[in-house]
């Protein structure tokens, strides 16, 4: 292999590959799947992506490490080393390039911890009242004089109620004769109708009375993580709960450094449509098989999402979100068949995603308006959803308005020399007496406080909620003003 191509190989995984001359050792770990953590997206800041190169003989893997291996420090790597200082022999992976064969090191902090995901549901007051509905329908016998199929006698009986129904799909109408002979004319049907004027889609047909699941999932596709809640459509019970985190991460922590992945790489907008697609097909097949239901027992899906998390999902082009004034590609509501996405549900299950309200305004802050429902309360309120993006809902019965800023990945740790994700061992609660101005704090993984005598466990550093918890307590206590 000539040097165009240089060999690189990452320790302590092994994991090892030929990359173009000239690629940034991030780069490559993300291309090679090595576990090299990047909380401000390659731009410098952070230090998370510290390798370091092993120069020399390898015999082991066959390659000699020369001293050039790698570009030499940068302005950015420099400038970093003189305000924070990087251990010796260390480099940004970031910065780093790779120009010849390399043996590089990635030491424990800058492997990505396993993330804590936790997203539970808090149950307010919901009326049920699901586009899917079940109707059982008692069909005339067929005869010799009656010459019309049995999808035309379905959708009679349809009419019957009031309701007209759309051509049956193919996969319905395959199994239509079968649940009509298994049923001796008795059938469940399940349909979707979106308003009552509208023709209604049957998406399944069973024999007789159908006592199974009918499931939808509720998705919130956040910049770092996807959360998810299985909930039975019939009697509105929350199955399960679960997350897991983006697998973007690998490409930017935060959105615009996903944006510029999607500009500098012209593959880089379907690479990141394919990861968000894997990821939340993964966890569908994960929550169902907590709710001991089958992932063809979802018919429904609802999902939200910020507009980049939209439009990525969707294959669409993010990057005129990079820049004003921001244009989306569409604010409306979107209604797709889930096999549109790569997500394996019912071959019938659809996916609706609610409308983005503006640039990077998007589905999420439309689910919190509805949810919380500012706009309907006499008294001004102020809603916060606080993620790696946060969106603000400002208003009251006059007017409601809506703004979002990034606040990932400061709350991630980027340049807070303790700060890190979620994950155990991190500082997640901290209280601070007023009076004597004394200091306690929780750790993920334990329930003991630190001022507990069996409190005995290793902190590794701080994380969003326990950033925000502190700064709370500080002001509370009069360590902060204010300002
Ligand atoms: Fe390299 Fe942040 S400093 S990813």
């Amino acid at each position: 292999m000539s040097n165009d191509q240089p060999l690189v190989i990452f320790t302590p995984s092994g994991k090892r590959g030929h990359v173009p001359k000239g690629t940034s050792v991030l780069q490559a770990a993300r291309s090679l799947g090595v576990d090299l953590d990047s909380v401000c997206g390659g731009r410098g800041i952070c230090s998370k992506c510290q390798i370091a190169p092993s120069i020399g003989k390898f015999d082991k893997h066959g390659i000699t490490v020369s001293k050039d291996a790698l570009s030499e420090w940068n302005s950015v790597e420099k400038r970093y080393d003189s305000i924070r200082g990087l251990k010796e022999g260390r480099r940004l992976g970031c910065q780093a390039c790779i120009l010849d064969d390399v043996v590089l090191d990635v030491p424990a902090e800058s492997q990505m911890h396993k993330q804590i995901v936790r997203k539970s549901l808090d149950d307010t007051h919901v009326e049920l009242d699901p586009l899917l509905r079940i109707e059982i329908i008692e069909l005339p016998e067929a005869t010799l004089d009656d010459e019309i199929g049995d999808a035309e006698r379905l959708g009679e009986a349809f009419e019957g109620l009031g309701i007209k129904i759309a051509p049956l799909p193919l996969s319905v109408l395959v199994t239509l004769q079968d649940a009509i002979a298994k049923g001796k004319d008795q059938v469940t049907v399940l349909y979707r109708q979106g308003d009552v004027d509208a023709l209604a889609d049957i998406i399944a047909v069973w024999p007789n009375i159908y006592e199974g699941r009918i499931c939808g999932i509720a998705v919130d596709l956040g910049s770092t993580t996807i959360a998810a809640h299985v909930i039975d459509l019939q009697t509105g019970e929350n199955l399960a709960s679960g997350g897991v985190m983006n697998p973007q991460i690998r490409f930017g922590e935060d959105l615009m450094s996903r944006v510029s992945y999607a500009m500098m790489n012209d593959n880089g907008a379907k690479e990141m449509t394919q990861a968000i697609q894997e990821g939340l097909d993964h966890l569908i097949g994960e929550i169902t098989a907590e709710a001991g239901v089958e992932r063809w027992d979802i018919f429904d899906i609802t999902l939200v999402g910020n507009p980049i998390m939209h439009h990525l999902l969707l294959g669409i082009d993010p990057t005129p979100l990079g820049q004003s004034p921001f244009p989306l590609a569409t604010s409306e509501a979107i209604n797709l068949r889930a096999s549109e996405l790569n997500v394996s549900i019912h071959a019938e299950g659809r996916i609706y995603i609610l409308p983005l309200i503006a640039g990077h305004v998007g589905a999420d802050a439309a689910a919190v308006a509805y949810a919380t429902a500012p706009h309907q309360r006499e008294e001004l309120t102020l809603v916060c959803d606080v993620g790696t993006n946060a969106e603000i809902l400002l208003g009251d019965t006059n007017s409601l308005l809506a703004c979002s800023s990034p606040t990932g990945p400061a709350f991630e740790g980027a340049q807070i020399s303790c700060g890190q994700r979620a994950a155990n061992g991190t500082i997640e609660r901290a209280e601070i007496d007023p009076i004597t101005k004394k200091v306690r704090f929780r750790v993920i993984g334990t329930d003991k406080w630190s001022d507990d005598p069996e409190f005995n466990a290793e902190v590794t550093g701080i994380c969003g909620s326990g950033i925000i918890e502190l700064v709370a307590e500080m002001r509370m206590a009069g360590i902060v003003d204010g300002n």
